[in-house]
């Protein structure tokens, strides 16, 4: 009986010689053709996640190849500017997800501006018409006591004050969703402010060291805010901490601040990873730092604690088209 023959499994040429064999066609024939896979090659180059300076290195390595062939060696301009086209079809691809990019920067920051009108209308919402209304409530309990004997005049005072501590932890709340400290004197105040709130809810102690001081552009001291709001929220839902360290510096050029507890740490790839991921906090929280051009980093294992590191280019601060101050 015969042996079957082991069926060969046919694999897509490398990138690297579909590259030569394109561009050779390219420099040979020219045409529509040959400059369409060159673009699906740029597009190929994306999904295989390869770099600028990569696809820039195998470019410069073909064409002094090329040049290296006696035969070619002759047409050393037209080469090159040929080769020029050619790399300019590649790389359009790239130039094309950059603008993408840019353009969902520009979405974010929009979004993230509609997001802080919105906080800020509700913020305001929960301080004058709650307070208004714990007001009304105040005004119709006293006419009430007014028609009551001594004894149940007690239980009424105690009412008002369940209602007093009602009104103060709404105006803390609303202070904190959008404080007007962060508006007046600056993002730093601001946490300050946020963090005494969360180390007494939390019974976390919370220590701040800064040395920076100053204003940043209004968009940026937002989303610093806002970062350091998650991580701290974060910290009292899940860390189990007793302490959290909030450190706010500058090194080479960069804008840095950590937020770090002594908690029980979590997995950070499982909770990132598409199937698993169930919160917003962390991801909210890196699309506001890219919306202003910074970073973050998290650096946690089951019982070791978390660390976030925000950093922030200084250039992304001056650059920032939205600077107010
Ligand atoms: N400081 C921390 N200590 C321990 N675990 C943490 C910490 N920060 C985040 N996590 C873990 O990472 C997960 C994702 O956090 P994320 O902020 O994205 O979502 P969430 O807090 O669960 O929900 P949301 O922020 O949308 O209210 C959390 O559910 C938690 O398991
Ligand atoms: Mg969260």
């Amino acid at each position: 009986m015969k042996t079957q023959a082991k069926r060969k499994i046919k694999l897509p040429p490398t990138f690297e010689k579909e590259y030569r064999s394109a561009f050779g066609e390219y420099i040979q024939d020219g045409g529509e053709g040959a400059l369409g896979r060159a673009y699906e090659l740029g597009r190929r180059a994306i999904t295989e996640k390869k770099s600028l300076m990569e696809i820039a290195a195998l470019h410069h390595q073909v064409l002094r190849e090329m040049l290296a062939d006696g035969q070619r060696a002759t047409r050393r301009q037209e080469l090159s500017a040929t080769g020029a086209e050619f790399l300019a079809e590649i790389l359009s691809p790239y130039e094309m997800a950059h603008r993408g990019v840019q353009d969902a920067i520009v979405a974010l920051r929009q979004l993230n501006e509609t997001l802080e009108e919105e906080i800020k209308r509700i913020a305001y919402a929960v301080h004058d018409e709650a307070g208004q209304l714990l007001v009304a409530a105040h005004l119709a309990l006293a006419d009430f006591a007014r028609e009551l004997l001594e004894p149940q005049k007690e239980r009424v005072e105690r009412i008002e004050e369940l209602l007093n501590q009602v009104e103060k932890q709404l105006r803390r709340y609303s202070h904190e969703l959008r404080p007007t400290v962060l508006d007046d004197l600056g993002w730093i105040p601001a946490i300050r402010f946020l963090a005494e709130g969360v180390s007494k809810r939390a019974n976390l102690s919370i220590e701040i060291k800064t040395t920076v001081t100053g204003r940043l552009p209004g968009p940026i001291e937002i989303a610093l805010y806002r970062t350091v709001q998650e991580a701290l929220t974060n910290a009292a839902k899940h860390s189990k901490a007793s302490r959290v360290w909030i450190r706010i510096g500058r090194k080479n050029g960069t804008f840095r601040c950590s937020i770090e507890d002594d908690g029980v740490g979590f997995d950070v790839r499982a909770a990132q990873s598409d199937g698993r991921r169930r919160g917003l906090g962390l991801i909210g929280m890196q699309e506001r730092l890219n919306a202003i051009g910074g970073a973050l980093s998290i650096d946690s294992a089951g019982g070791r604690g978390t660390r976030l590191l925000i950093q922030l280019p200084m250039e992304a601060q001056n650059a920032n088209p939205h600077r107010t101050r």
